[in-house]
């Protein structure tokens, strides 16, 4: 099948012989080839939800059907290299040795695509924050992952850093057809990357929202219908303020 499938996915945690219900029934669909965002407050149960997705851990009931021989490859807010391997052979760690021979050219292609051209005999230590994200990224790409689950990816990065990964996760996502989960807190994030956003509160998908095909190339503006009167939307749906 393509994409996955999320059918009444529940996961609690116990702490100290108290049940913590975290998610009490989520259905989703994930497609492939698009940007699907989890959008929550924190601590709502987002990245359970990525980790149940991903196959890192199982739920106490529900399904999560996707097909056969699906390859999920992650990225988390810390970008996780491996200090003492070059940007290079961190982005082909992942791969068994008869991959690394057979995707030499793909690799040099993903580091251009993620603009570390020139870097890849640096180690993690000489590079910024967001340079260290995009060796994430390449990092996943390399893996020909089905899924991409993105975790607050951005999360710790400054503002014009994040705003210009942000910028750069679409071309790339447009550019390699990637098919992305990605969990985030903010909605302008949720607003500027997600072709689908499905708001999450009290372990439950409240809401999705459907960006326009239309809106995706152009670049979004946030300032500009119809994102103004989206997030008015969204934000109603997080906190019920009155607007
Ligand atoms: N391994 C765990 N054991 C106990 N509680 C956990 C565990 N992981 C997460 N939680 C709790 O589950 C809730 C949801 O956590 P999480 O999925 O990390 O939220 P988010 O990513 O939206 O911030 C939080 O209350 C958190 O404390
Ligand atoms: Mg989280």
């Amino acid at each position: 099948m393509a994409g996955i499938e999320i059918v009444d996915l529940k996961k609690s945690y116990w702490v100290e012989k108290k049940e913590l219900p975290v998610l009490t029934g989520i259905n989703l669909k994930v497609p492939e080839r698009q940007i699907t965002v989890i959008l929550g407050r924190s601590g709502c149960g987002k990245t359970t939800l990525l980790r149940l997705a991903g196959g890192l851990e199982r739920p106490d009931c529900g399904k999560i059907l996707c097909g056969d021989g699906h390859r999920m490859a992650f990225v988390f807010q810390e970008p996780r290299l491996m200090p003492w391997l070059t940007v290079e052979r961190n982005i082909s760690f992942g791969l068994r040795k008869q991959e690394k021979k057979e995707n030499v050219g793909r690799i040099r292609e993903i580091i251009r695509t993620v603009g570390l051209e020139g870097f890849e005999k640096a180690y993690p230590s000489q590079l910024s924050g967001g340079m260290k994200q995009r060796a994430a990224l390449a990092r996943a790409l390399a893996y020909r992952p089905s899924f991409i689950m993105m975790d607050e990816p951005f999360a710790a990065l400054d503002y014009f850093t994040r705003e210009q990964m942000q910028k750069e996760l679409l071309r790339v996502q447009r550019a390699e057809r990637c098919s992305i989960l990605f969990v985030t807190h903010s909605i302008d994030e949720a607003l500027l990357l997600g072709d689908r956003i499905a708001v999450i509160e009290g372990g439950r998908i409240k809401k999705e929202y459907r960006v326009e095909e239309g809106e995706k190339d152009r670049g979004r503006n946030l300032l500009e219908e119809p994102f103004i009167e989206l997030k008015k939307n969204i934000l109603k749906q997080l906190e019920d303020v009155e607007l």
